[in-house]
């Protein structure tokens, strides 16, 4: 039953994250799922039905992928439903994907229970090392947003609002690597994410002073 939810999830995800864009793509989510189970197989005590489901649907009906820019998680609630999955497990699916986005982090959300710590760890993972970069780049193109300008500071926000309003938001991607995705090692809850959010960390910091170097001419 349990594993037969899951593959039904992944066919259904197939087809409505196909034209999502690379950044959040269906292997995106395939990817937080395998991180997911490998940080659970290290803890104790993971609800791993919850853990997965909440994995694989934790961007469905986000705001940053809305036409309309609102929160549409409902969708998540109402394809378990149809699936017969029990109104607990739902629930707890539900509160796990809730305030696992790095906006919620911003304003002090901390979170309490293991699924969620690790569906965040797994989510921030996929943001930061390679992976991260090449999403970012991927993502900054598709807003049609300039790699680097060195006249553009970088900014610190000070609330979700901020983070979330485009205007304020409009950053090249290079200052996206100072406002959020190197912040990310030091807010991480697992032992496990901890030390890939180090060594994904260490993959960056190694690509921005060649980045630098090569802007100027010196690599
Ligand atoms: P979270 O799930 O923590 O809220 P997002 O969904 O906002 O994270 O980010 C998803 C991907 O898009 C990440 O790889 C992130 O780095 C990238 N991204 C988000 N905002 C920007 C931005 N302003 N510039 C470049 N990349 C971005
Ligand atoms: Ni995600």
């Amino acid at each position: 039953m349990a594993e037969d939810i899951i593959q039904k999830t992944l066919r259904y995800l197939k087809e409505d994250f196909d034209s999502k864009g690379a950044a959040h793509d269906y292997w995106h989510l395939y990817r937080v799922l395998q991180l997911a189970k490998h940080i659970a197989s290290k803890e104790e005590g993971v609800d791993m039905l919850v853990l997965e489901l909440a994995a694989l649907l934790h961007d469905l009906g986000d705001w940053k992928l809305a036409d309309d820019g609102k929160d549409h998680t409902g969708q998540v609630v109402d394809w378990l439903k149809g699936q017969g999955v029990s109104n607990d497990v739902i629930a707890d699916v539900h509160d796990s994907i809730q305030n696992t986005g790095f906006r919620h982090s911003i304003d002090g959300v901390k979170l309490t229970k293991i699924e969620a710590q690790i569906l965040h760890d797994a989510d921030k993972l996929d943001a930061i090392g390679a992976i991260g970069i090449a999403r970012a780049f991927d993502y900054g193109g598709s807003k049609g947003k300039l790699i680097h300008d060195p006249n553009v500071a970088v900014k610190h926000f000070e609330s979700t609002a901020e983070y979330m309003d485009p205007k304020k938001n409009s950053h090249p991607t290079i200052n996206h690597f100072h406002e959020k995705l190197l912040l990310i090692k030091d807010r991480m809850y697992t032992k496990t994410g901890k030390q890939m959010a180090q060594h994904r960390h260490d993959v960056m910091e190694r690509f921005l002073d060649e980045f630098y170097a090569e802007w100027e001419g010196k690599s």
